[in-house]
C-alpha cells in the first residue's frame, strides 16, 4: 500500500489493557488514525483517563470512549473482548470493517470441536473459524499478506511456540516424548478487572502455581506444531512478580552428542532474518537467558536454550511481553501485513534498561 495512506481503525475493548497497548502503538503509526475506541463502562471519557501513559499523543489526545452500540465503518477494526464476545457478533463486527483483528481465543482454533474439549462450549459461528488466519506472523506470514480477517495469539502460547519452532522444524525434537512446559507470567496477563487473586496484598511478591495441567493454550501450541508432527504439549502456570511478562521453559530430553553448532545452525536458519525474534544464548554475563523484564514495551521474543551433551537434557527458552507480542504486538504485525504497510512499522521500541 502506498507509504501516504492513512487508514481508519476501531478498537472494541480498548479501556482494557490489551486495547490500552494497541492504543499505545496505533497512535504511533504513521498510516493509522484511530478514530473510534468503545468501552461500555467508561462512555465519554478522553482515553487518556484510562490509560494516563497516552495524554497528550499526537492528534488523538481528544480521542473519547464510544460504546459499541455507536460503533461507525472503518478499515480495521480490533477486538479486544473477553472470550465468547467477538464470536458472538462477528457478523455484525464484518458489516463495519473488511478487516478485523481479535485479540481473543474466539478464532484461534481451526477445528470447533477443539472449543468444545478446550473451552467447554459449543463454538457460537463455526463456520467462521477457517475464514481466520492465526496471527502469528512468524509462522503464518504469507496466509496473513493476504488475509480478511486474524486471530491474535494466546500469551503462553505464543512463547511456548517461539521456544519450540527452531527445534522442532529442524527435525531435532521429535513428537515421540510430551514436552512439559514451565510458564512464568505476570499479572497483567489476568486482564483490568480486579479479582480476589489479583488483589495486591494477594498477588503481591507471589510465586503461585495456579494452572497445572489442562491449559487452554495447549491447543494452540498442538496446532501450531501440527506440521511437523503431532506433539503432546503439557503446560504448568505459575504467577510470578511481574506486570508484564511470560517466560516459557521447555524441559526435553534429545540425543547426546549435540554439538553447539547443531543448535545455533537450526536457530539461525529459523530466526536470522526475524525482525522480533532475537536469540539470547550467551556464555556469560548475568543476562545469558531470555529475560521477560526487558521486553516490556516491546514486539520481541527472545528464544534461547541450555543443553547439556553428556545426558541430552535440554532446556528451550522463551520470554515475551504478555501485552506485546503476546497480545497488541502481533496484532498490530498482523495489521501490518494484511495492509502492505512496512511489517515493522510502529513496533520498533526496543524497551528500557535497567
Ligand atoms: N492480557 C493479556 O496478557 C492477553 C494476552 C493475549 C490475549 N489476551 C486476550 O485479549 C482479550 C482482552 O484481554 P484484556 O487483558 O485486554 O482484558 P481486559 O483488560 O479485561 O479488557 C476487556 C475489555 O473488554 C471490555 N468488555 C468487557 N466485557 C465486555 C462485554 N461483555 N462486551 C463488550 N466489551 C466488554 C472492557 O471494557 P468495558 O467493560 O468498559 O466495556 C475492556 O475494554 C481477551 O480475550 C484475552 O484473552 C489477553
Amino acid at each position: 500500500m502506498d507509504a501516504g495512506v492513512r487508514i481508519t481503525v476501531g478498537i472494541v475493548g480498548a479501556s482494557g489493557y490489551t486495547g490500552g497497548e494497541l492504543l499505545r502503538l496505533l497512535l504511533g503509526h504513521p498510516q493509522v488514525e484511530v478514530v473510534q475506541a468503545t468501552s461500555e463502562h467508561h462512555i465519554g471519557k478522553f482515553v487518556y483517563q484510562v490509560h494516563p501513559h497516552l495524554r497528550g499523543r499526537l492528534i488523538n489526545t481528544t480521542l473519547r470512549f464510544i460504546g459499541r452500540d455507536a460503533l461507525q465503518t472503518c478499515d480495521v477494526l480490533f477486538l479486544a473482548l473477553p472470550h465468547g464476545e467477538a464470536q458472538k457478533n462477528i457478523e455484525r463486527y464484518a458489516a463495519l470493517a473488511g478487516r478485523i483483528i481479535d485479540l481473543s481465543a474466539d478464532f484461534r482454533l481451526r477445528d470447533a470441536s477443539a472449543y468444545v474439549t478446550t473451552y467447554g462450549h459449543e463454538h457460537a459461528a463455526p463456520e467462521w473459524l477457517t475464514r481466520f488466519v492465526y496471527g502469528l506472523p512468524e509462522l503464518h506470514r504469507d496466509e496473513l499478506r493476504s488475509a480478511q480477517y486474524a486471530s491474535g495469539v494466546g500469551c503462553n502460547a505464543t512463547a511456548t511456540t517461539l521456544a519450540l519452532w527452531a527445534l522442532v522444524r529442524a527435525g531435532l525434537v521429535q513428537d515421540d516424548q510430551p514436552m512439559f512446559v514451565d510458564v512464568k507470567v505476570g499479572s497483567s496477563e489476568a486482564g483490568s478487572t480486579p479479582t480476589e487473586s489479583s488483589h495486591h496484598p494477594a498477588r503481591s511478591g507471589v510465586v503461585r502455581p495456579f494452572q497445572l495441567t489442562g491449559h487452554r493454550h495447549e491447543a494452540e501450541v498442538r496446532q501450531s506444531l501440527r506440521p511437523c508432527g503431532n506433539f503432546d504439549v503439557r503446560m504448568a502456570v505459575t504467577s510470578v512478580e511481574l506486570v508484564r511478562g511470560v517466560s516459557a521453559a521447555i524441559h526435553l530430553s534429545l540425543p547426546t552428542g549435540l554439538a553447539e553448532r547443531d543448535f545455533w545452525g537450526a536457530y539461525r536458519s529459523t530466526w536470522g532474518e526475524e525482525s522480533f525474534v532475537r536469540i539470547v544464548h550467551e556464555k556469560t554475563g548475568i543476562h545469558r537467558h531470555p529475560e521477560p523484564r526487558l521486553l516490556a514495551g516491546t514486539n520481541y521474543a527472545d528464544v534461547g536454550w541450555e543443553y547439556d551433551a553428556d545426558t541430552g537434557r535440554t532446556v528451550l527458552l522463551a520470554a515475551i511481553d504478555n501485552l506485546g507480542k503476546g497480545a497488541a504486538g502481533s496484532a498490530v504485525q498482523c495489521m501490518n501485513l494484511m495492509l502492505g504497510f512496512e511489517e515493522i512499522s510502529a513496533l520498533t521500541f526496543g524497551g528500557v534498561y535497567p
